[in-house]
């Protein structure tokens, strides 16, 4: 007879923006944790709205079939923190106790992994976390899941949009996801061929990007594809921006800063553009082969740092191994692009 473990009770949730994997990282931890360690998972609803209710639903190896190339969560995401409300805090702490929860697997982006993590260092709570977004900006981890699906489906879309765009002498100003980092922007920028990438982290000169087209259209190139980063921003001052608005983690919703440069240029240039804002079609559906690995990966990890009891650390990518790093190296920060590859590209290619 085999030797079997005495298992422990372990929470799962998934927070924030859905992300294409999240189920694939949940099939894993059950898989692990039934299978090797002969743990019990309970999948937590809704995210801290489910922790605070108690609102959950017992997860197995058999339950989970079916489920690795699913987009979305299984378990349902929500933003929000329980730290926003007067008895939040007290209720999650509450529910630790009553669902009999030795540990918790927090699978979230910035938002949820502060929550996480001040949950553990206030409040000493048996948190591991996993990194999850398409944005690809988590601080201590070289790549989070999720990425590399937002990025194919951006780069099929330009791939697409060059052929209309061609067809009509257009320029056409695709604004893809990503928060305050354009790794989406730049990845699918280089993938598709795009004339132009306008990202966060560099303020626009939209004197510059018409020069490009200008450029382009003076050797025969008529059409052009421009990318836009959603929190791409022009100059401070130079333009009358709307008022901001936030989500429940306190992040300003972004969104339609393509349909003010696609106005910029063609005032500036006279070609006839237009926009394809790519929004959340970037996040639904099934992931890639390499988000599905990453995130199984991912799930083995969190649960053998459960067993290591490693609260407070989230599982991480570094140099193609899975590590960890505690999770208040990503709380309320965000990783650039890497501007040494943008600033080459650009040179090279964004023409
Ligand atoms: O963080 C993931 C993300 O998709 C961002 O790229 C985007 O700004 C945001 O979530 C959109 O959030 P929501 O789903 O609340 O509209």
């Amino acid at each position: 007879m085999p030797l079997r473990l005495t298992g422990v009770r372990v929470g799962v949730l998934t927070g924030g923006g859905d992300c294409p994997g999240l189920n694939a990282v949940i099939r894993a931890v059950v898989r692990k944790a039934e299978r090797h360690y002969n743990d019990e998972i309970v999948g937590i609803l809704d995210a801290w709205d489910g922790v605070r209710k108690r609102n959950t639903m017992p997860l197995s190896v058999d339950r989970m079939r079916g489920s690795l190339p699913r987009g979305g969560t299984l378990l349902g995401t929500r933003r929000g923190s329980p730290f926003d409300t007067e008895t939040g805090v007290d209720e999650v702490i509450a529910s630790f106790a009553e669902l009999g929860l030795d540990g918790l697997i927090v699978v979230g982006g910035n938002g949820s992994l502060s929550v996480a993590c001040r949950l553990h260092a206030e409040h000493g709570l048996p948190i591991v976390g996993v990194p999850k977004t398409i944005d690809n900006d988590i601080v201590g981890t070289e790549a989070t899941f999720g990425f590399d699906t937002a990025v194919q489906i951006a780069t099929d879309a330009i791939d697409r949009l060059h052929t209309t765009a061609e067809s009509h002498d257009r320029v056409l100003v695709v604004e893809v996801m990503g928060r305050h980092s354009g790794w989406i922007a730049t990845y699918a920028g280089i993938a598709g061929g795009a004339t132009v990438a306008l990202i966060p982290e560099i303020h626009y000169d939209i004197d510059e990007v018409c020069e490009r087209l200008i450029m382009r259209h003076e050797r025969g190139r008529l059409a052009s594809i421009v990318v836009v980063a959603e929190g791409t921003e022009p100059p401070p001052g130079s333009v009358e921006t709307p008022d901001k608005v936030y989500d429940e983690f306190g992040h300003v919703r972004l969104g339609g800063v393509s349909e003010l440069i696609a106005r910029q240029i063609e005032e500036r240039t006279g070609y006839e553009t237009r926009v394809v804002n790519l929004g959340h079609v970037q996040r639904g559906g099934t992931p890639t082969a390499y988000d599905r690995i990453l995130s199984t990966r991912y799930g083995l990890a969190a649960i053998d740092a459960v067993h290591d009891r490693a609260w407070g650390d989230m599982v991480v990518l570094r140099c193609t191994e899975i590590e960890r790093a505690p999770m208040a190296i990503a709380a309320g920060r965000t990783r650039p692009v890497d501007m040494k590859l943008y600033r080459e590209i650009s040179d090279l290619f964004f023409a």
